[in-house]
């Protein structure tokens, strides 16, 4: 199937199927102290970071989705619009078909739309190092798109079941120890869904890379969006088996705060409300990343990706009030308990 069916689709499936498993990401299980007593005014919260030398209003990144077709360029540039109006991050999606079609660019030129995004990441998969991109290309795709950051993505699990997916994964760690260096703007690694394990945390620790994106289970799952897409049913019975396959978010948090002590962690993968994403800076996260509740709001119009994630800031904020905490430093230190079954949420 060519590249620009296999992006549209991807679209659709997000969309309008079943594609996240919303509690498996391990936030409801924690729980923070209420402090009715908070000795601070609402006012006076501050939800501001800074990440690679840019001031965000909010420890939010919009997660890479998308670019390559009229439709995707269309999303990219109401979510650029709301990610400058909230001043927040933003990261494109795979910009593997900037490569290969340099008339895609204008999908993926989102500064064009919104020059006051504060931080904008780019993004291509890291097992394209085995498949012809090397430090070149990564240069290429950063200026081209005027990015300040870049992931590579990790996604065995989604090109393994994915029709004909680029799955020679070996090699990777020497390509990625000589490329990264090269790319000109700080590195990330993230996962797609399935989360950063202790292991491969411990394998990222060698690397020179600035962080990592955890994109964790309890999100968008792309074992599922590739079942669904697949039609060999025993390849359609492989992903849903391994739909939930991986490390809940919650953990990996944990795990990559841990094992990279001295690296950006950016928490994703089933993010889906404020609550939630102060859990994960509480975990030790620098940052969070949404990416499927933004994609849906976009989809229904740039007003409503605005809403979305204003709505994810005023929550942050919130949680940050009634726990006490004036700044995002003072919240990443709040200890978080394991919530009993009765509790509420929160
Ligand atoms: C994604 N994601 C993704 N990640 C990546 O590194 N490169 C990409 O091109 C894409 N493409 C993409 C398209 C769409 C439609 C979605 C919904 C997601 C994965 C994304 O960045 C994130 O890691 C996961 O979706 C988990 O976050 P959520 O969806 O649970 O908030």
């Amino acid at each position: 199937m060519a590249e620009l069916d296999r992006k549209d689709s991807h679209l659709a499936l997000c969309l309008e199927e079943e594609v996240e498993f919303p509690g498996a990401s391990g936030f409801a299980g924690l729980r923070f102290d209420h402090d009715a007593l908070p000795e601070l005014d609402r006012d006076e919260v501050d939800t501001g970071v800074e990440l690679f030398g840019k001031r965000l209003a909010a420890p939010i990144v919009i997660a890479s989705m998308t670019g390559g077709t009229p439709r995707a360029g269309e999303l990219n540039r109401r979510l650029a619009l709301a990610a400058e109006a909230c001043g927040v991050g933003m990261a494109l999606g795979s910009q593997r078909k900037m490569l290969e079609d340099p008339s895609t660019r204008a999908t993926f030129a989102v500064r064009d739309a919104a020059p006051g995004i504060p931080l904008l990441f780019g993004n291509v998969g890291a097992v394209q190092l085995n498949y012809g991109v090397g430090a070149r290309e990564v240069r290429a795709l950063v200026e081209g798109a005027g990015c300040d950051a870049f992931y590579f993505h990790l996604n065995p699990l989604q090109e393994a079941i994915q029709p004909g997916g680029d799955t020679r994964f070996s090699g990777l760690l020497p390509k990625l120890r000589e490329v990264v260096p090269q790319a000109g703007v700080p590195v990330l690694l993230k996962e797609v869904g399935s989360g950063i394990s202790r292991t491969t945390a411990a394998r990222i620790r060698d690397l020179p890379v600035a962080g990592v994106e955890t994109s964790g289970v309890g999100g968008t799952s792309w074992s599922k969006v590739e079942s669904l897409r697949t039609a060999d049913p025993v390849q359609r019975g492989t992903g849903e088996l391994f739909a939930r396959w991986g490390v809940p978010t919650a953990e990996s948090v944990a795990i990559c705060r841990e094992a990279l002590p001295d690296r950006v962690v950016i928490a994703s993968g089933g993010i889906r409300n404020g609550i939630e994403a102060a859990k994960a800076l509480a975990l030790g996260a620098d940052a969070v990343s949404v990416a499927l509740p933004l994609l849906r709001a976009a989809d229904r119009s740039a007003e409503d990706a605005l809403l979305a994630l204003r709505q994810l800031v005023e929550e942050l904020r919130t949680a940050m009030f009634v726990t006490g905490c004036r700044t995002v430093a003072e919240l990443r230190l709040r200890p978080l308990a394991r919530a009993r079954d009765y509790t509420a949420e929160g």
